[in-house]
């Protein structure tokens, strides 16, 4: 097959993305030129969205800057003139879905020659998928990666004006955006960035080359936009970033130079504890929730914090990966076994109603049966209420996929994590029954899809409630007793508002 040149495009490079270097963070303000406000009228945009919280909270973005263009979002696939696949890159499947999606749009083009088919997100931050595209997608218009959002306009003004494909990834370490519009999904419960990128390189992941170096975004920005969110009849704001417990921010620079900086700096400084401690203090009638803790990273001073307010939801995504300590240092996991349970005593023992959720990859290369064993053993020490399970999948470019064997045969793989997933339903169950009898807070986020009469909403652990309607709204916060359960889902009825409302 002969080689694409490919040279007249950005293209992605992993082993650049895998740079980090002390090159300050740039704070970059979004804006929207005249010339590009009016390109968007009488047309409409469908975005697809896939993989983890930060991709929905880019494809809102996304949205936010198509409609300053002037497009109007359609539900209907088949009427819109731009479509964005806001893709995923963190297993082959997630890719393989993806791929197959992008065959299945090239039939729009038949009807309308005009539209603009447009690949976002993680995958294009991959050499070889934009190579793919190249060579075998041709009805691909745009592409665009992680760090390249704010150029929309630009690239979907050339994409429908010269006609030409638009292809540029940057692979740099990452700067910070601000002024990003947002289109928001929901009307109750939003997402705010807290810090962006990864700099932990676990050995299977590809997070760090997809989405750049950590960093922490100025507390300023932080609290002006929970402030316009609250203002707004926001009720529940869920604070994000890859690994959140790694928060700091001291007026600009890496955190790896924090030692360097100035006292006035060091003093004034505001670390992951303190940043949900302001938030929940500033803004009482809010909840708050956040995601993902590392373990590694995660201080007592959150848990602490936690406990002091009632607006802050008891419950985090701790994710460990593997109870064996092999596979944790294989994994270039920062933490063995032992601290993991160190950390869920001291957090059960500060906060008992904690529910915690995991996620769990196995197969990984070189996993034994003991080390298998030792997974199945440490959820049933921890007995985690949700849980998000993985057999490992070699992404190439990361460590695991250019240094280690993949090794477990997928007829194990796939036992394995049939074991995990049993263990795990036995679990939330085991949680869900907990709840029994208690009367709990509920933000009511829609309509239950079972059943039109009933509500669906959340209490503070995340487990989902559902209650018959009568004469409450979306966005209220109701108080619910709950009277039966299955390993998912809480059942009951409301008794009145909480005071929150
Ligand atoms: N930053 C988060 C996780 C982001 S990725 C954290 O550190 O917890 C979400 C999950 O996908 C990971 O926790 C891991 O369980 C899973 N995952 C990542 N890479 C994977 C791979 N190559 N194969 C299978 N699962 C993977
Ligand atoms: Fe991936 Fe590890 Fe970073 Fe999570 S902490 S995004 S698993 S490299
Ligand atoms: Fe997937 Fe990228 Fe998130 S790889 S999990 S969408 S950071």
């Amino acid at each position: 097959m002969s080689k694409i040149d490919v040279s007249k495009y950005f293209t992605p490079d992993l082993k650049q993305a895998r740079k980090r270097t002390n090159q300050a963070i740039e704070e970059l303000k979004f804006e929207l030129s005249d010339a590009h406000k009016k390109i968007g009228i009488d047309k409409f945009y469908f975005i697809h969205t896939y993989g983890c919280q930060g991709n929905e909270a880019d494809s809102e973005s996304i949205a936010g800057i198509l409609e300053l263009m002037g497009f109007a979002k359609t539900e209907v696939e088949a009427n819109a003139d731009v479509i964005i696949m806001n893709t995923c890159a963190i297993r082959e499947n997630a890719e393989n879905r993806v791929w197959g999606e992008l065959g299945r749009l090239k039939a729009y083009k038949r009807t309308n020659p005009d539209l603009i088919i447009g690949l976002a997100g993680c995958m294009p931050q991959e050499e070889n998928v934009v190579e793919r595209v190249l060579k075998k997608y041709q009805h691909v218009d745009l592409v665009f990666g992680t760090h390249n959002i704010y150029k929309l306009p630009e690239y979907i003004e050339t994409a429908l004006f010269s006609k030409e494909r638009v292809i540029e990834v940057y692979s740099q370490e990452g700067e910070i955006v601000e002024n990003l519009p947002k289109v928001r999904n929901h009307k109750y419960k939003a997402w705010v960035n807290i810090m962006f990128g990864c700099d932990e390189f676990c050995t299977y992941c590809i997070v760090p080359y997809t989405r750049g170096k950590e960093r922490s975004r100025s507390r300023e920005e932080i609290i002006q936009e929970v402030k316009e969110l609250a203002e707004q009849g926001y009720q529940e704001i869920t604070l994000l970033g890859q690994n959140v417990d790694s928060f700091l921010w001291f007026g600009g620079g890496l955190k790896k130079d924090f030692k360097k900086a100035s006292e006035m700096a060091q003093a004034t400084a505001v670390d992951f504890a303190q940043l949900l401690d302001l938030c929940a203090t500033k803004f009482p009638k809010t909840r708050f929730r956040f995601s993902t803790s590392n373990p590694q990273d995660m201080s007592l001073d959150v848990i602490h914090t936690m406990a002091k307010h009632t607006n802050i939801c008891k419950y985090i995504h701790l994710p460990v990966q593997s109870g064996s300590n092999a596979m944790l240092k294989a994994m270039n996991r920062q933490h063995t076994r032992e601290e993991y349970m160190e950390l869920v005593d001291n957090i059960y023992k500060i906060i008992p109603e904690m529910s915690l959720s995991q996620d769990m990859i196995v197969g990984f290369c070189g996993e034994t049966e003991q080390d298998h064993k030792d997974t199945l053993e440490l959820m049933e020490y921890v007995k985690y209420d949700f849980g998000f399970m993985f057999a490992y999948s070699e992404r190439p470019g990361t460590l695991a996929g250019n240094k280690m064997d993949d090794d477990i045969p997928n007829s194990i793989k796939k036992r394995r994590l049939q074991e995990v997933i049993n263990l795990q339903q036995e679990h939330a169950l085991y949680r869900t029954q907990q709840h029994l009898g208690k009367t709990e807070e509920v933000l009511i986020e829609g309509t239950s899809k079972k059943n039109p009469n009933e509500w669906k909403g959340r209490n503070t652990q995340n487990t989902v409630i559902v209650f018959p309607k009568e004469n409450y709204k979306m966005g209220d916060f109701v108080m619910v007793k709950v009277e039966d359960c299955t390993s998912a889902t809480l059942k009951g009825s409301a008794v009145g508002y909480s005071d929150n409302n």
